[in-house]
């Protein structure tokens, strides 16, 4: 697609269809992420874990709902993808980072017809003891501290409403 088209299609989508992602579409998602910049070439800093596991998804959603009140935190996406500290990374430049690397993934996905929205929140809310983190078994020192949901909509292909009202300051 056209970089200004996907600029164009670019939205934070909360509502999916039952439709799995692919395995090619993932692995391009994967990909995109591999693509991004990273402060201080440190690529041990980080770990990208995809997860598509119903069980895992399902957990995410029911301790949303029962420990803070909020069981959509990731909108039933059939997608999740984890962006991940390692015990390598610069605490400085882990926000800027992840950032970088989720909104390649926000982009990719919009390239491919598919919807997605980058989260913070369940992170934060469910915090370091989360159900899903125990499920998921990953190696020591591997944190999530951002994600991407993604999945089909049939908004994928509606343009996105408003632009952004930063003040811009030219001199
Ligand atoms: C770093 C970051 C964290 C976000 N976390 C959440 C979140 O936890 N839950 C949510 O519904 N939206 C989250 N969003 C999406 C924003 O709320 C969204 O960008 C905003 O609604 C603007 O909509 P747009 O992306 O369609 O322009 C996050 C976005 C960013 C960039």
């Amino acid at each position: 697609m056209e970089f200004d088209k996907v600029l164009q299609l670019r939205k934070s989508i909360r509502s999916y269809t039952e439709e799995p992602v692919s395995e090619e579409d993932r692995k391009a998602l994967v990909h995109a992420a591999l693509t991004s910049s990273v402060g201080h070439h440190n690529d041990k800093g980080y770990a990208i874990v995809t997860v598509t596991d119903p069980k895992v998804l399902h957990l995410i959603s029911t301790e949303g709902g029962e420990k803070v009140g909020k069981p959509h935190m990731i909108y039933e996406a059939p997608l999740l993808i984890l962006i991940c500290r390692t015990e390598d990374v610069m605490e400085s430049l882990e926000g800027f980072d992840a950032g970088i690397i989720a909104e390649h993934i926000h982009l990719k996905a919009s390239d491919l017809g598919l919807g997605s929205i980058i989260l913070f929140g369940f992170i934060r809310l469910l915090g370091k003891d989360a159900e899903y983190l125990k499920a998921l078994h990953l190696p020591e020192g591997i944190t999530p501290i951002l994600a991407v949901a993604v999945g089909h909509t049939p908004l994928a292909d509606k343009p996105r409403k408003e632009n952004r009202h930063f003040q811009v300051i030219e001199r």
